[in-house]
């Protein structure tokens, strides 16, 4: 999609976007239009349910007195309550109306909502990458859809006073917005498609960017003692790796690096505490919290941002081959604590227990943040609105909140005290992988809390985030990208070196 801004009265061929505000106030855009069409957009407002509330969609085809195909009328919904996310949400709903249509072209005229804070530049740049967010689709491997079949939108123009301004404002957004995507690509591919090793070699694509990419066997796994980790991969051919990603741009008196810890479970089958076959297929997503990861060290690069950061990968699948551990195993973690395996589909907690003590102790990190699709427990609490944050630290969890309220990525705090412990500790060894039929979130949390030191340390789970059955205002079903845009802001709001 090629995306432009320009001063309004460009003209456009195909559809042409204005917006009218709850209680049909139109805006001056809307005004104008309706005037060279003699009144066609308000005589079609008042045949209408449109009320100009945000998602409201009215199209008005090839009206009198215009070049354009179509005039798209969008509700704008509250003036006042108006921000960028807002301006996002209302380009997913035109465009979710517009891909389907048939029309490759589409402009959009720009008036900044009055009483909001947001000005011409900002609303416009995030019109255009709610546009870029709604717009994307998965379907590479739709092999025999024709071209012409494919909802496509080519061209979209963005009408403004200060196409300048937007110009610059869109340029950051529009860079995370790419690693987001990208993401959203390597978390909708199937298990055959991405595994372990498939897996590193997209992350080793990434030093074009002048990102430092280590990647780590089962051959070094096994020499510096990721037993944990190494249990859940040994079911399957496909061989676990450890994928580390290096982002020094701070400099080497920059301090000690942010590490963002990632559960890569390519697929997920349970193990031989096997899934249900029943929607097992959406297991090819375990790996999100990976993705995510990758997505945010590809957009700190991306940006240049002035921050020492590490991403871990701990990538491996989970499968019930003749290797594979069995319930009631234990195994020795890097850290030296011992894990008795009550549950082999409890193997999120087990990859990172390992990830965690390789982060904490190799790199010697600022902070932890790791993400994972770790529990269907969170799902039960929360629901698809609000990842669940635990921390142990209550200032990296209250800049957390802060970047998921401002990134549209919304955290929700579970607790995370002292009074679970007793739910995880094993009869034979030191820890169990499951603590049981409640709370099962919390437990897995508190299982990974004792593998990070004296690190100040936040986990997310986002079983719920990473993938959604429906469409959203600015997702298209499938996979999210659900933490990208979380952890760029984060480290731009509270990491970053000004
Ligand atoms: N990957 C799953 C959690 C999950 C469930 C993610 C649904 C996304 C959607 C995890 O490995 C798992 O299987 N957890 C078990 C834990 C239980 C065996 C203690 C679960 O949630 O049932
Ligand atoms: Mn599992
Ligand atoms: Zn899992």
């Amino acid at each position: 999609m090629k995306v432009a801004f320009a001063k309004p009265g460009t003209g456009a061929p195909g559809a042409v976007a204005v917006g009218i505000y709850q209680g049909l106030q139109q805006t001056a855009a809307a005004r104008q239009l309706d005037r060279k069409t003699s009144g066609a957009l308000s005589r079609a407002l008042s045949a209408s349910r449109f009320r100009g509330e945000v998602g409201d969609i009215l199209a008005v085809a090839a009206p009198h007195g215009l070049k354009s195909r179509s005039v798209v009328l969008v509700g704008l919904g509250k003036m006042t309550a108006f921000d960028g996310l807002a301006a996002e949400r209302v380009a997913g709903a035109l465009v979710a109306y517009i891909l389907p249509s048939g029309e490759t072209d589409l402009a959009i005229e720009v008036d900044a909502p009055k009483g909001s804070k947001l000005d011409d530049a900002t609303f416009a740049a995030h019109l255009a990458n709610g546009v870029r967010l709604r717009a994307y689709r998965f379907d590479k491997h739709r092999a025999t859809e024709k071209p012409d079949a494919k909802p496509r939108l080519a061209h979209l123009a963005v009408h403004t006073a200060d196409p300048a301004g937007a110009r610059r404002r869109y340029a950051p957004l529009a860079s995370t917005t790419e690693s987001a995507l990208l993401i959203r690509d390597l978390v909708s591919e199937p298990g055959n498609v991405i595994y372990p090793v498939s897996f590193a070699a997209q992350a080793k694509t990434l030093s074009a960017l002048g990102l430092k990419v280590e990647v780590l066997g089962p051959a070094r796994l096994r020499k510096l003692g990721l037993n944990a980790m190494l249990g859940v991969g040994q079911g399957s051919s496909n061989e676990p790796q450890l994928v580390v990603l290096h982002w020094q741009g701070a400099g080497p008196r920059g301090g000690a690096p942010i590490a963002f810890v990632g559960k890569g479970v390519t697929f997920d089958t349970g193990g031989i505490s096997i899934k249900p076959a029943d929607r097992m297929e959406e297991m090819k997503y375990d790996m999100a919290g990976a993705g995510a990861v990758l997505g945010a060290m590809r957009a700190l690069a991306a940006r240049r941002a002035r921050v020492n950061a590490v991403g871990v990968c701990a990538m491996v699948e989970n499968m019930p081959g003749e290797n594979a551990q069995r319930p009631g195993d234990v195994v020795r973690s890097m850290s030296g604590q011992t894990i008795e395996v009550i549950d082999t589909d409890a193997e999120g907690r087990l990859v990172l227990s390992d990830a965690f003590y390789y982060a904490y102790f190799r790199l010697k990190p600022r902070a932890i943040i790791d993400l994972a699709t770790l529990t269907g427990s969170v799902i039960v609490a929360l629901g698809h609105e609000y990842g669940g944050l635990f921390a142990a630290d209550d200032k990296l969890a209250d800049k957390l909140l802060a970047a998921g309220a401002a990134s549209g990525e919304k955290l929700l705090r579970l607790p995370l005290t002292d009074h679970y412990t007793d739910l995880i500790k094993s009869d034979i060894a030191d820890w169990k992988n499951d603590g049981g039929r409640w709370c099962d979130a919390i437990n897995g949390a508190m299982l990974l809390k004792q593998f990070v030191g004296n690190t100040p340390w936040a986990h997310l789970d986002i079983a719920g985030m990473a993938w959604t059955k429906q469409d959203r205002p600015t997702i298209p079903k499938g996979a999210t990208g659900y933490g990208v845009r979380l952890l760029d802001r984060l480290v731009a709001d509270s990491f970053e070196s000004k």
